[in-house]
């Protein structure tokens, strides 16, 4: 990533401009146009760097790639950009000079979308490396560099994505990130938990800005800026395409979009989650449309030629309410609570179930990376040998029968893997056709994914979560923070777990503690 000329000189030219117009944008007068552009469009000059969280490019496909800033001048207070709807020039090149460019072109970034800007840049050559930057008021923004998916018909030999979640500001340096931008990949998977809404919790390694939290758009907007001023976080956005998902905290902790948006008692609800929905799509680089109110579809397939599907899950939007914690009145003799076996609850919501259902039932795929946010395989979590006990407030385990369905669709499909976040640890599964039977089929393997920096240091103790006679399905534990480093290639899967030194300081070393593989129609993990 490299910072773009002339904005010392700019600063000093618009100076002069403001002793004359006291408003923070005044119009002045045409910008010389982007080499490449087709018209020359009348530029806004801003006296301040607008460009201070980033860029970053997004949901690739064979011919397009989407392309992402948000003009932020003041960023920690609503953004600094008044109301005015201000031009940004975009560019993308098939070189990192950007001196080849091959599509360009402006849109207008308005102040009901935060000035945030999606361009959706088509026309693009598949599976090919390129380089984009923006420019607004005079000033340029960093370089990003992107890729394309390869064609639908295309039989590529390798992907290499990387997926990461759980990203605390105030309980960790980015130092994940810093070794992530770093890596050789063809795009990023990021499982949720981007922003974590509310005051700091826990310990703390730096801290918000200001205090106090209302759900207001405004707050929203400004966490998701004091996030993205982030220079590893930055670093790692422009290295890449970034395909995301959420989980509860760009919302609330442990929240479930499955109400009903008409009942009064639900006005807070709605209103948290109008705000939040508005907030995230404002600053990922998605394809849109744009959220209505409390509504945003997130879920969506994206494929890399015939190797790899990533069917990307929204496990938050339509789930049916939580369950409270389970009494031992309410658990049944399988361990699980009752009300989670309720044929009404659903995590996917309806037609999620059924896109999902029918995705991997048509599904061509030589890999078929099912992008979610929550833990999918079951854990027993009693202490006592004797019992059992199927926790599942948040995780799959509290949505039995949408598991079960997924279970059953994956003992039909093509290599299923779960890629899965939210508990700050990694785990690996073997995913089983039954679990209560650990004579039963592995169907599918599910490779949890530690957090970027929640949490902060390790402090779990490593036996706490061994894979013992109770969870044979679980191969792995490590509590490091990182990332999971992926190579998809025709006869297996390889997942190198990342782990970063510390969290606690900016600066940290990254090694692997493990790597594990999966081969080509033998479902479940090997330890290498
Ligand atoms: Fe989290």
């Amino acid at each position: 990533m490299r910072r773009g000329k002339g904005l010392a000189t700019l600063n000093r030219l618009d100076r002069r401009a403001l002793l004359i117009a006291s408003a923070r944008i005044a119009a002045l007068t045409a910008l010389a146009p982007l080499a490449g552009c087709t018209a020359a469009p009348a530029q806004t000059k801003l006296d301040r760097d607008p460009f201070t969280l980033g860029v970053a490019s997004g949901d690739p496909l064979p011919d397009a790639v989407v392309l992402w800033t948000r003009l932020a001048m003041d960023p920690l207070k609503g953004g600094g950009m008044g109301t005015a709807p201000v031009d940004v020039e975009w560019r993308i090149a098939s070189d990192e000079a950007l001196k080849d460019v091959v599509r360009s072109g402006t849109v207008t970034a308005v102040a009901d979308l935060a000035h945030s800007v999606h361009v959706d840049a088509t026309g693009l050559a598949p599976d090919r490396v390129y380089w984009y930057r923006f420019r607004a008021g005079g000033a340029e923004s960093p370089i990003g560099r992107t890729r394309t998916a390869p064609a639908a018909t295309a039989s590529p030999a390798a992907l290499r994505f990387a997926f990461a979640s759980c990203q605390n500001y105030t309980q960790g340096y980015y130092t994940a990130h810093a070794a992530l931008a770093k890596e050789d990949l063809h795009a990023v998977v990021f499982l949720g938990d981007y922003i974590y809404e509310g005051d700091a919790r826990g310990d703390r390694v730096r801290d918000y800005s200001r205090r106090g939290w209302a759900f207001a758009l405004a707050d929203y907007r400004d966490r998701y800026a004091t996030y993205k001023m982030d220079k590893d976080l930055q670093a790692s956005h422009a290295a890449f395409p970034w395909i995301v998902t959420w989980d509860d905290h760009e919302v609330e902790n442990n929240y479930a979009g499955g109400i009903d948006v008409t009942d009064p008692k639900n006005k807070q609800a709605i209103f948290e989650r109008t705000n939040a929905y508005q907030a995230y799509y404002e600053h990922m680089p998605l394809r849109g449309p744009r959220p209505q109110g409390p509504a945003l579809k997130l879920y969506r397939t994206l494929s890399y030629g015939d190797l790899a599907t990533f069917h990307v899950l929204d496990t938050r939007q339509y789930r049916s309410p939580e369950i409270a914690l389970c009494a031992d009145k309410d658990e049944t003799p399988s361990g699980y609570c009752a009300a989670s076996l309720d044929p009404r609850r659903s995590m996917l919501g309806a037609d999620q179930r059924t896109w999902l259902l029918s995705g991997l039932a048509g599904s061509k795929a030589a890999w078929n990376l099912v992008a979610q946010s929550v833990r999918f395989a079951q854990q027993d979590s009693s202490p006592d040998p004797a019992t059992h006990r199927f926790d599942g407030v948040d995780n799959w385990m509290g949505y039995v029968v949408d598991q079960r369905l997924l279970l059953d669709a994956f003992s039909k499909v093509k290599n299923p893997v779960v890629l899965s976040g939210d508990s700050h640890v990694d785990f690996v599964y073997d995913v089983k056709r039954d679990f209560s039977d650990p004579k039963s089929a592995t169907v599918a393997t599910e490779l949890l994914g530690t957090s970027i920096s929640s949490d902060g240091d390790p402090f779990i103790p490593q036996t706490q979560f061994d894979g013992s006679a109770k969870n044979p399905q679980l191969r792995f534990f490590d509590n490091h923070r990182g990332y999971v480093r992926c190579s998809v290639e025709r006869s297996r899967l390889t997942a190198d777990f990342r782990a970063v030194s510390t969290v606690t300081a900016p600066a940290a070393t990254v090694s692997t503690t493990a790597t594990f593989v999966i081969d080509d129609g033998r479902p479940g993990a090997h330890r290498m």
